[in-house]
């Protein structure tokens, strides 16, 4: 089996690429070559023998997505996991907001362009957060980088607008599911999970929030139980387009499983990324 892992060199990410390690060749996905060696040595110490590949990609460039699905091999598993908080302010070199091309347009073209270019059946998951939170958090289709978000406290702006983000993985998921019968892709919320990097540009109340959390909260490898599972096990053989919590299907807002809006944020991320909205 050979499985790819994006945002494998810290948190969830590197968890789940620790337990697939134990049975599969695994494609760890980061954008830092010190920090991929680093989680590789890291791996191979718990999980001895494993057979990985290192592929370093800035995911918030498009054009370094584009050429990593290119390059990739055929994946029988693919987990989208790669996700940031940052400033809303925050820009790639391309020009797009660093969080809104990190956190939805990176996985909506890898996704995309790696389910269009399968020729055998998939498992691709994604990592998203928590329905019951992100209930109130519906996104806002004319305005995908959340600049009308307006909080009493800004330092949380980041926070509400990453949730929003999340909301996308979870809508990008429904439409693949939809457009790519072949493939079984579902989602799932991690828990909430300490001793991850998430955080690490939280300002005021919300590093507060971290810090206390991150002291409380199990750690990465509770929040790859989910992920794993629905990557591997064949107790999900059948089963695609779900949301999934602690391997319970679970469902999300109607903001994210309606099928219009989905459509359009399919049609309005193509859009960004310079791709067909077919
Ligand atoms: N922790 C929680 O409580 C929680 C709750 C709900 C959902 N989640 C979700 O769980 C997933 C993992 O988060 P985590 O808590 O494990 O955070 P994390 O430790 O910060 O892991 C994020 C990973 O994404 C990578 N990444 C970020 N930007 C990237 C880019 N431009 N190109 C390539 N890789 C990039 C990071 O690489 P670097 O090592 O280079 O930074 C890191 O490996 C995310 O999708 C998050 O939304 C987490």
């Amino acid at each position: 089996m050979r499985a790819v892992v994006t945002g494998a060199t810290s948190g969830i990410g590197e968890a789940i690429a620790t337990r697939l390690a134990e049975r599969a060749t695994v494609v760890l996905v980061g954008r830092d070559n010190a920090r991929l060696d680093a989680a590789a040595r890291r791996i191979e110490r718990a999980a001895p023998g494993a057979d990985l590949v290192l592929e370093k990609a800035d995911l918030a460039l498009v054009k370094e997505v584009r050429a990593l699905a290119e390059r990739l091999p055929r994946a029988d598993v693919v987990i989208s996991n790669a996700a940031v908080i940052t400033d809303l302010h925050d820009h790639t070199a391309e020009g797009r907001q660093t969080l809104l091309a990190t956190n939805h347009l990176a996985p909506y073209l890898l996704l995309r362009l790696l389910a269009e270019a399968a020729d055998r059946p998939a498992r691709f998951v994604i990592v998203g957060a928590d329905p019951v939170a992100l209930a109130g958090a519906p996104v806002d289709l004319d305005d995908l980088e959340a600049h009308n978000l307006w909080l009493p406290d800004p330092d949380l702006l980041p926070f509400a607008a990453y949730g929003r983000t999340k909301n996308m993985n979870a809508m990008v998921g429904y439409e693949l599911a939809r457009r790519f019968p072949g493939i079984t892709v579902n989602a799932a919320h991690p828990g909430i999970i300490g001793g991850t990097g998430l955080g690490r540009h939280a300002k005021g109340a919300l590093r507060e929030l971290g810090e206390r959390l991150g002291r409380t909260a199990p750690g990465p490898e509770v929040g790859a139980d989910t992920p794993v599972w629905l990557a591997t096990s064949s107790e999900v053989d059948g089963r695609t387009g779900g949301f999934y919590v602690d391997r319970v299907l679970t469902p999300t807002a109607e903001h994210t499983t309606d099928r219009a809006r989905c459509a359009r944020l399919w049609r309005e991320s193509a859009q960004l990324v310079g791709i067909s909205g077919e």
